[in-house]
């Protein structure tokens, strides 16, 4: 069965069932996995993911070699060593990144009880696709991290993206179809999408277009990321 997580609301009812015989592929495309994706491309060695500002500074505190990254409100947190920018990521080669976002690390976090959890983006949809061809996992649940309290239209792209991969008929949830017919609707210019976004017009706010731009680009990376003993690393395919 394929289930889709459409609103944070959504992703608390579902953490709080049991999730050991399920895999969860988390998107939250605007843009905290986009980047986690990109730096581990960019050969960052891990990330771990933590829900709060105080989480993330404790870290640091104990291990002075840990970088700190991530937002509130799109700004990187007073003290952090870098935002939330993809190409931030990219020049963190080799180091271990802790990693704090308002939708999308609280929603890694609140499916970590699962069998696997997974970390989706546009960026990487094929790799997705061909470890899930590999693994076969009986439940699979795609989260959708989105904005706020609210729905976010990229993640559900991005979702959609996968299932259209996945999939024919059989064992889609509602959410699974309504994802699916959404990304075939939507054809294959994602930027344009993107930037109209609730996220998107915030991003443009802040001048981070270029953000924009890259998390819109489809399939460009090989790499599956998965949340292993609460850090992030590629996957094994
Ligand atoms: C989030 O986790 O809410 C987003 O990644 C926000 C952002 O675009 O920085």
């Amino acid at each position: 069965m394929i289930q889709v997580a459409l609103c944070p609301s959504e992703i608390r009812r579902i953490s709080a069932t049991d999730l050991t015989d399920t895999t969860a592929v988390v998107f939250d495309v605007l843009r905290a996995t986009s980047s986690i994706i990109t730096g581990l491309d960019s050969g960052v060695d891990s990330i771990i993911p933590v829900r709060t500002l105080e989480e993330a500074r404790t870290l640091k505190e104990k291990n002075p070699s840990l970088l700190l990254a991530g937002e509130r409100g799109g700004l990187p947190p007073k003290g952090f060593d870098f935002g939330n920018s993809p190409e931030e990521f990219q020049k963190a080669k080799g180091r271990t990144v802790v990693l704090t976002t308002t939708n999308g690390t609280a929603a890694i976090e609140s499916v970590k009880s699962a069998q696997s959890v997974l970390i989706g983006a546009l960026l990487n949809i094929d790799a997705l696709a061909n470890y899930l061809f590999t693994h076969r996992p009986t439940n699979l649940l795609l989260v959708c991290s989105g904005t706020g309290e609210e729905f976010s239209l990229e993640d559900a792209i991005a979702a959609g993206a996968l299932v259209a991969r996945l999939s024919g008929d059989d064992g889609l949830s509602d959410s699974a179809m309504i994802t699916r017919s959404l990304y075939e609707q939507v054809g294959d210019d994602f930027y344009e999408w993107l930037r109209h976004t609730k996220n998107g017009i915030s991003l443009r706010k802040i001048g981070k277009d270029a953000d924009i731009r890259w998390c819109a680009q489809f399939s460009v990376v090989d790499i599956a990321g998965q949340l292993i003993a609460g850090r992030i690393v590629p996957s094994a395919q």
